[in-house]
């Protein structure tokens, strides 16, 4: 193709440079010959190939390039088609050493498609999947059990762009390519509230174990980005995920865990409409009965502008309860709050073991953030009885400048939100700050070393807030060097 281009060119130049009278008929002959180049550049497809290396927690035995299954990549073209013909064809060497898909330079338009096991997505640092736009590529699939219907609306919702479930060994990953959902169709309707089911999100994977999401650029979800549920040991690393936010891009979180155990998120640089890391479990007396927690979720070398949301929220969905959390060397930018735990009556579960520190905030409406009137049930019918146990919160060694307010900490009225420990805080207000930095109801717990002086609910008192020392089973997984070797033809 490139050959073709550059000859075509020339010939371009050429007949520019001799400037004859005769330039009409050398144009009609040029245009002659043109036609012919076309004709052949349709018959001829001129092979590539690439050598790329990656870390992977599997390496894969059989590799295959889009291309070989239809796949055109001229931003115009459906790919949806050959998407899921290369995948069906690849998952029958699951259990032969499992499977790779290229996808090579180029922009491909795709609906969604599903994935395998064994299987590893690879996009070329110059691939481009871009969202469709047409409703009806959007299959409408069952609300999520742990939540009882849509997000967004009531029943079902469209299923994700990159969507999987009961999996082992999948991962996507790249040498930064990117996935483009082109949202803004989707937020408008949002907005207008014109949606009849709940919008896609860029990537789901569900009931699944050992996942690896890495080294891809996320750009316009739709609405959530990245979304593993009911899964374990997944890895996510050196994601750059952008959404707009001016004007802001409703619920475009960055990355979900949701009712998951083993999770490593690290290296990420997020941009978001909502919050950057959402950690969530299960809406009210759904959550409640499906009874799946977010445990044992390390977060890492983070960097996040949300200035609508939370660089970190633990909820509002959490029925599932959320267990053991660390997080740090989290730059925040910009943002609504640092961390921030969203809660309500009825919905049940906990949050507790959550430890968070070396976070470095740069303007910040609030350092601190705990809702226990958080609202936004499922429906009327959940548990006024079901109370949230929020217990066994640790901050420390954090430094905050330009903040508004430090803390807002709100627990529930007769259940109050306990254990939390706040040590070595240094908060710089901002010029407009507001004159009162800490307000505190129904909380119990400590501070140490914090600036400026935390309100009376958290007495000062010598200590360190605890981290683990111990490590995660997902900290130690082994990484290979893989390599996609592949020959294409475009
Ligand atoms: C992602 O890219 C970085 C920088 O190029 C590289 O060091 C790292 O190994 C890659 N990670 C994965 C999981 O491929
Ligand atoms: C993908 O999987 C979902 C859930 O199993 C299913 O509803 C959907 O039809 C599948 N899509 C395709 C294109 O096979
Ligand atoms: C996937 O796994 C879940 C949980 O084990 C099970 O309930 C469901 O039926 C499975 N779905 C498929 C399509 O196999
Ligand atoms: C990946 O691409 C994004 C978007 O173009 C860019 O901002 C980011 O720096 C890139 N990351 C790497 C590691 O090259
Ligand atoms: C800190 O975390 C530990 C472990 O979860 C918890 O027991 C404790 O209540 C927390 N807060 C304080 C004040 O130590
Ligand atoms: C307090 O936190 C700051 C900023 O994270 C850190 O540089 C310092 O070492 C911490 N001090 C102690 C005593 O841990
Ligand atoms: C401080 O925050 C305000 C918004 O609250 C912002 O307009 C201003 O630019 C920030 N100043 C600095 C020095 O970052």
């Amino acid at each position: 193709m490139e050959f073709w281009r550059a000859t075509t060119r020339r010939t371009y130049q050429v007949h520019g440079e001799r400037k004859t009278i005769s330039i009409l008929i050398l144009g009609l002959l040029s245009l002659y010959l043109l036609r012919g180049v076309d004709c052949n550049r349709r018959k001829v497809k001129v092979s590539h190939s690439f050598d790329d290396h990656y870390s992977a927690i599997s390496c894969r035995e059989h590799t295959a390039s889009l291309t070989d299954f239809g796949g055109v990549g001229d931003g115009k073209t459906s790919n949806t088609k050959a998407f899921q013909s290369a995948i069906n064809h690849l998952s029958q060497f699951q259990s032969q050493g499992g499977s790779q898909l290229i996808v090579p330079p180029g922009r491909y338009l795709t609906g969604s498609f599903n994935l395998t096991s064994h299987f590893t997505l690879y996009l070329h640092k110059e691939a481009v999947l871009l969202a469709s736009q047409e409703v009806s590529e959007w299959e409408v699939i069952e609300p999520l059990p742990s939540y009882g219907r849509g997000r967004d609306a009531d029943g079902g919702r469209y299923i994700s762009l990159i969507f999987g479930t009961n999996l082992t060994d999948v991962i996507i990953t790249g040498a930064n390519g990117t996935i483009d959902g082109q949202g803004a169709s989707w937020w408008q309707k949002f907005k207008n509230k014109k949606l009849k089911y709940t919008r896609p999100y860029l990537i789901e994977i569900m009931f699944s174990d050992q996942i690896q999401i890495s080294n891809i650029t996320l750009l316009n979800s739709p609405s959530w980005n990245v979304h593993p549920i009911y899964s374990s040991n997944i890895l996510i690393q050196g994601l750059t995920i952008l959404a707009p936010i001016v004007p802001i891009s409703p619920n475009t979180d960055g990355i979900n865990p949701d009712s998951c155990t083993n999770v490593r998120i690290e290296d990420c640089y997020i941009v978001s409409g909502d919050d950057c890391i959402a950690v969530k479990s299960g809406w009210d007396e759904y959550g409640i009965a499906f009874g799946m927690p977010t445990q044992h979720l390390i977060i890492r070398r983070l960097t996040c502008i949300s200035p609508d949301s939370a660089v970190i929220a633990l909820g509002s969905e959490m029925s599932g309860g959320i267990q053991d959390v660390r997080a740090e060397d989290i730059l925040a930018i910009n943002s609504e709050s640092g961390i921030r735990i969203k809660t309500a009556v009825g919905r049940g579960g906990f949050v507790k073991d959550i430890f968070v520190r070396r976070m470095t905030m740069k303007t910040m409406k609030w350092a601190f953030w705990m809702t226990g009137n958080y609202g936004s049930h499922a429906d009327d019918k959940y548990d006024k009885n079901a109370l949230p146990v929020i217990n066994g919160i640790n901050y420390s060694d954090m430094v905050a400048d330009n903040v508004t307010m430090a803390a807002r900490l709100e627990g529930i009225e007769g259940d109050p939100f306990t254990g939390i420990c706040i040590s070595n805080v240094t908060i710089s207000m901002a010029a407009k700050a507001k004159k009162i930095p800490w307000t505190c109801t129904a909380i119990e717990g400590l501070t140490s070393g914090v600036s400026p002086t935390a309100c009376s609910m958290l007495p000062e008192q010598v200590t360190n807030c605890p981290f683990p020392t111990d490590v995660l089973p997902i900290d130690t997984i082994e990484i290979k060097t893989c390599s996609c070797r592949t020959n294409y033809f475009m």
